[in-house]
């Protein structure tokens, strides 16, 4: 039978834009599925969407929604991410199904029943953003400990679970099983700031709002949403419902993967609940770093995005997982930057994978037909590459079991630059010309050799270029394998070479940083938070209603004559066609226009303009343009030909 590996990534809050910070534990999930599916592992990917709580029923209501709605359209966008960039999850568990609902009543009626949830009165402090509850003693200068953000005093009826209980148990766990917390740092951190100066019972039950799952005994109860989140990784399951099997086969998980700070809650309050329902625990949990934008966690509460479809579209899905994969050194943050993200596309994906494999298979086409020689005569710089590929199989696995995923690619790279070398070496151009085939063979075959090995490999971490490169090598399927890569010399030579596209077309850094600064800005003006205007400020608002909008009449207008004004080097006089009327207008556009130009172009009038006298010339109304801070302008004109005269809305 085939091992088993359960791998989670934590289940995302809809309450914002999803942005490239969000992707980057879903994406080394990915790369883990993959590499231990490939291993032959019987391998469960589970991620979802954590949809309850105060935070999501605020922001729903800001945007009149009922929060089912809100979450529905968040997490369309989710999966639409995930769909780009080629997430291969087994399932995505959202705590509003059903399923799950019913499995949290059960868990915590469970617990109720056996003693280690009782009902009580907790006063303390909120962070709405973090839905964290805070003791007195916990706040940082009275703000969350966690984000700094402000609190609010809360003080309700609630049910309270015995954490305190199993402090002792924690400690025990965390301080003997160095594989349980990892890294290291974390785990000082859980033992110094929260595990020995004591724990206090949880509130695992909240009546401030609706958005939960009810706690079915007493309803006006929710269940605390961290209680409702953790247990997403048994309900996934099963646990909890008529159907057990997953349940059975896949508990507990090999790898629970998660951001440094929500670590708390995934390696003491998830073990405590796991103890108290009788059930394993997790086998590892793991805090990553953060991707930083500029000096701050990238987050959807500050605001400070990047939007993933937009590089998706632009790079392509593999450039951005590489990225997310190589950049971050694992374990610690890891700042993103546009430059850092091309740069990394042109050297590592377009210069060394795209060159090595485009010259390959141009070389093996114009000296071979496209048909891969057997290997010949031996060179002196064989042996470096098969070398490398010995001990490739160690260093990725050894890498990625250590949820490393940087190390690993930068294993597989070694192997990639040395091929690259190695064409320096041999210069295949010259033994072409002495008229060396004997030699040209093996090199042709040990570089096809390389690009297949590293190309196997390749298909944990990306999802589009490896079966690119396959095609173009004619490589079979029986050659993909993680084990048919652990011998240098398994190609079959007479395999059909064709030279394909370019894999990572070359960008031109400083073109591209500029228009991903545009991009930026957009995104950011579209996105912002739509922000309440204080009461006091209300004339300040630019907002316009749509029956002001509604006052402008703008139509489509032709074009028949046009010329310049004497005198006036900025202004032409134009006469157009408004549905069968004709009118003057004057327009300051002849530094950008000829008259001739102008003669016949559908333009948009602004009609009901109060007619103006320029330079003696009455212009009854004005035609729209857009200009931007570089002096250049450019005339708006209707899409497709449609009557003057219409109008536009
Ligand atoms: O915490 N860099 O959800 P979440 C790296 N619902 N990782 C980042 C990141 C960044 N800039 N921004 C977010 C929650 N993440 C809870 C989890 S699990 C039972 C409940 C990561 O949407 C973050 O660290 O705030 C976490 O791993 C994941 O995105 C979801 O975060
Ligand atoms: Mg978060």
């Amino acid at each position: 039978m085939k091992d088993k590996y359960y791998i989670t990534t934590p289940i995302y809050y809809p309450s914002g834009n999803w942005h490239l910070g969000t992707c980057y534990t879903t994406v080394i999930c990915d790369a883990l599925a993959r590499f231990k599916r490939m291993q032959g592992k019987d391998v469960f990917y589970l991620t979802g969407t954590d949809e309850h709580g105060m935070k999501v029923e605020k922001k729903s209501a800001e945007v009149g929604l009922s929060p089912k709605e809100y979450v529905d359209k968040q997490v369309a966008g989710l999966k639409d991410i995930w769909a780009r960039l080629g997430i291969n999850y087994d399932k995505f568990i959202r705590t509003t199904d059903d399923y799950h609902e019913k499995a949290v009543q059960k868990i915590f009626k469970k617990l109720y029943d056996q003693g280690d949830i009782y009902k009580s009165e907790y006063e303390g402090w909120y962070c709405t953003p973090c839905e964290s509850f805070w003791t007195q003693t916990q706040l940082v200068d009275g703000k969350c400990p966690d984000c700094g953000r402000e609190v609010v005093k809360t003080k309700e009826e609630s049910y309270f679970f015995r954490l305190s209980k199993y402090q002792d148990r924690l400690i025990k766990l965390i301080e003997e099983n160095e594989e349980f917390l990892e890294p290291k740092s974390r785990r000082n951190e859980m033992l110094n700031n929260f595990l020995r100066p004591g724990l206090t019972d949880l509130a695992v039950s909240r009546t401030s709002f609706k958005w939960g799952v009810p706690v079915d005994f007493d309803p006006k109860h929710v269940v605390y949403v961290w209680v409702d989140a953790l247990t997403n990784y048994i309900t996934a399951l099963g646990y909890g419902s008529d159907d057990t099997s997953l349940f059975e086969k896949f508990w507990p998980a090999e790898v629970h993967l998660m951001g440094k700070e929500i670590v708390r809650f995934h390696s003491i309050i998830w073990p405590a609940i796991l103890m108290a329902l009788d059930l394993p625990l997790p086998k590892k949990v793991y805090g990553h770093g953060w991707l930083l934008l500029g000096n701050d966690k990238m987050s959807k509460s500050k605001g400070n995005t990047l939007d993933p479809v937009t590089l998706c579209d632009k790079f392509g899905a593999d450039a951005v997982r590489y990225f997310l994969l190589r950049e971050v050194p694992f374990g610690q943050d890891g700042v993103y930057t546009n430059r850092s993200l091309l740069t990394r596309i042109n050297a590592d994906l377009a210069n060394d994978l795209g060159n090595l494999v485009s010259r390959t298979s141009a070389m093996i086409a114009q000296y071979f037909g496209g048909e891969l020689p057997a290997p010949g005569k031996p060179t002196d710089f064989d042996q470096a590459l098969v070398d490398i590929v010995d001990g490739l199989y160690a260093e990725v696995d050894g890498a990625m079991d250590g949820l490393n995923a940087p190390d690993a690619l930068i294993a597989i790279w070694k192997l990639i630059q040395r091929a690259n070398k190695y064409i320096d070496e041999t210069m295949p151009w010259a033994l072409n010309k002495a008229g060396d085939k004997d030699t040209l063979a093996t090199v042709m075959y040990n570089l096809a050799e390389c690009i297949r090995i590293a190309t196997v490999y390749l298909q944990a971490f990306f999802v589009e270029t490896p079966d690119k490169i396959f095609a173009s090598f004619g490589v079979t399927e029986d050659l993909r394998t993680l084990e048919s890569a652990r011998h240098f010399g398994e190609s079959r030579p007479g395999a059909r070479v064709v030279k394909g596209e370019a894999l990572f077309p070359r960008i031109d850094i400083e073109k591209e940083l500029k228009a991903l600064e545009e991009v930026k800005e957009v995104k950011v003006e579209v996105k912002e938070e739509p922000k309440k205007a204080p009461v006091e400020n209300v004339v300040d608002i630019t907002e316009i209603t749509i029956d002001e909008f509604a006052k402008v009449d703008l139509r489509v207008a032709k074009v028949l004559t046009a010329e310049k004004v004497e005198k006036a080097d900025k202004l032409l006089k134009m006469t157009m066609d408004v549905g069968g009327k004709e009118r003057t207008v004057v327009s300051g556009i002849a530094k950008y226009y000829t008259p001739d130009e102008m003669v016949g172009k559908s333009v948009i009038l602004v009609a009901n303009l109060k007619p103006a006298k320029l330079r003696g010339i009455l212009s009854e109304g004005m035609i729209l343009c857009a200009s931007d801070d570089e002096g250049n302008l450019v005339l708006i004109s209707p899409e497709k030909g449609i009557k003057s005269g219409s109008e536009v809305r």
